[in-house]
């Protein structure tokens, strides 16, 4: 797609529009997909990891005829792990996983798929497209954790298989789970609206300690190194400014209605510079500009006895807004009146409500949920931002879309060797600002 170029980018913002106010798109079902009537709705789970194994839970929890049917992971003890959590808590009767229907390694996704008429995909996000573009091929419904890519190529094929998925009529929701959340919807809706006037500037924010590491085992080859310990490697995971920080960047992109033109920033491994932490950095600030001029100013770090902040604050030419997933949404004008303080209120968890909303769309035979353009806008956003801190360079929007860097293996094999790997003392190649080729 060498052309994704303003015309694109009009046309974006037009469906965003549409979607924003979550209207049922079409009641028409597609044949061959699920359709209102249909009984038990069957659901398979590719990548039974923390998030799919409670993904899966929700999708359970909703109110509806839901039956997990089938499972595939990469790895035998995740499966079992997640099977018998799953089968503990439900049961028979709606985690129906016979050791048949349990798929083991990197082809499995396609039987899992096969048998379900919605499909919950939540392994490492590098393998996102490839298993979207496979359930949409085959009329499923798609539940599809974020980040939806980890490289360009990867974002490519998730716009053309988004585009598949609206023709199809078939539903798409992503776990950016903001977008579910009423605090983030109420509080934007309100700046949709004008409250705060034209958004300017921003601040989004993800500051933590980082995550686990899962240490190198005897007689592990490097693939299977890299996809236990998949976090610290870009093929995989995108480096934390996408794997994490995508939720905020989300945010800003809903906030402008739109999604940068540019972006240049700094970035390093400062602090962790183990072997175990792979190749990604550690800490990445970037200024990202929209086409109307407006800057949002981006920060992502894992410094561990720091201080932890996840959130977004934007200023408006009338007022100012602050927002985070503790159920803030707090607007003001500038001499300090509250213009609406959503805090407080006790409500629904929001990665029970896009389960809730997925679902009742489906039982129903609406098409209502079209998340993969946008979220793959905001994963490409997240792209953008690792280009830029990566290569020390101003890296254009148009440039990063169109970049034929593609970080997937080959082969996915357990024996197959992954694109990095490591020097003789087992330290991985590193991004050098300056060096590093990004587009
Ligand atoms: N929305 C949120 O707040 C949220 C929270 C946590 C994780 N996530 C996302 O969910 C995804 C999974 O994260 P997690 O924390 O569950 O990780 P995890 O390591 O616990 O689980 C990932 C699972 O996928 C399996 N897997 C890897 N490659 C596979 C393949 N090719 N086919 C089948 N299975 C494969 C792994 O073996 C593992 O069991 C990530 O994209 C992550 O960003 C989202």
């Amino acid at each position: 797609m060498k052309d994704f170029d303003s015309n694109k980018r009009r046309e974006f913002l037009k469906a965003s529009a549409i979607l924003a106010g979550g209207a049922v798109l079409s009641s028409l079902p597609l044949a061959g997909a699920y359709a209102a009537g249909k009984g038990t709705i069957k659901i398979a789970l590719v990548g039974c990891g923390g998030r799919g194994t409670g993904a899966a839970f929700q999708a359970l929890a909703t109110k509806h005829d839901v039956q997990l049917v089938a499972m595939a992971d990469a790895f035998q003890d995740r499966l079992d792990k997640s099977y018998e959590s799953l089968f503990g808590k439900f049961g028979k009767a709606k985690v129906n996983v016979p050791e048949s229907k349990r798929f083991v390694g990197f082809d499995g996704y396609k039987q899992a798929i096969a048998d379900a008429d919605v499909v919950l995909l939540a392994t490492p996000p590098g393998f996102r497209p490839i298993h979207f573009e496979e359930a949409v091929k085959r009329n499923k419904h798609v539940f599809m954790e974020k980040p939806v890519a980890t490289d360009s190529p990867g974002i490519r094929k998730v716009l053309a298989t988004a585009e598949e998925a609206k023709q199809k009529k078939l539903n798409v929701v992503v776990g950016l789970q903001r977008r579910y959340q009423n605090n983030y919807r109420e509080t934007i809706k309100r700046i949709e609206d004008g409250a705060i006037g034209d958004v300017v500037s921003g601040q989004v924010y993800w500051n933590s300690g980082g995550v686990w590491v899962r240490p190198r085992e005897a007689n592990q080859t490097e693939m299977e190194y890299q996809m236990r310990n998949w976090y610290y490697f870009n093929w995989l995971c995108g480096d934390h400014i996408t794997e994490q920080h995508v939720h905020n960047i989300d945010i800003a992109n809903w906030v402008k209605n739109s999604y940068p033109v540019s972006a240049q920033g700094t970035g390093s491994r400062f602090l962790r510079t183990g072997k175990e932490y792979g190749e990604i950095f550690d800490n990445h600030t970037v200024e990202f500009l929209y086409a109307d001029g407006a800057v949002i100013q981006s920060q992502c770090r894992h410094y561990e006895g720091t201080k932890n902040r996840v959130d977004e604050s934007f200023q408006g030419t009338k007022g100012k807004v602050y927002l985070s997933a503790n159920n803030d949404g707090k607007l003001w004008d500038y001499k300090g009146n509250s213009l609406y303080d959503h805090a407080g209120k006790n409500d629904p968890n929001p990665y029970q409500t896009e389960h809730d909303e997925l679902f009742a769309a489906i039982a129903a035979g609406q098409y209502k949920f079209a998340d993969a353009e946008r979220s793959a806008m905001s994963t490409m956003t997240s792209l953008l931002g690792r280009y830029a801190t990566y290569s020390g360079q101003e890296i254009k929007w148009e440039d990063a879309l169109n970049s034929d860097i593609n970080l997937m293996p080959d082969t996915f094999a357990w024996d197959a060797k992954p694109k990095i790997l490591p020097d003789a003392n087992g330290f991985y190649p590193i991004p050098m600002p300056g060096k590093t080729k990004v587009i």
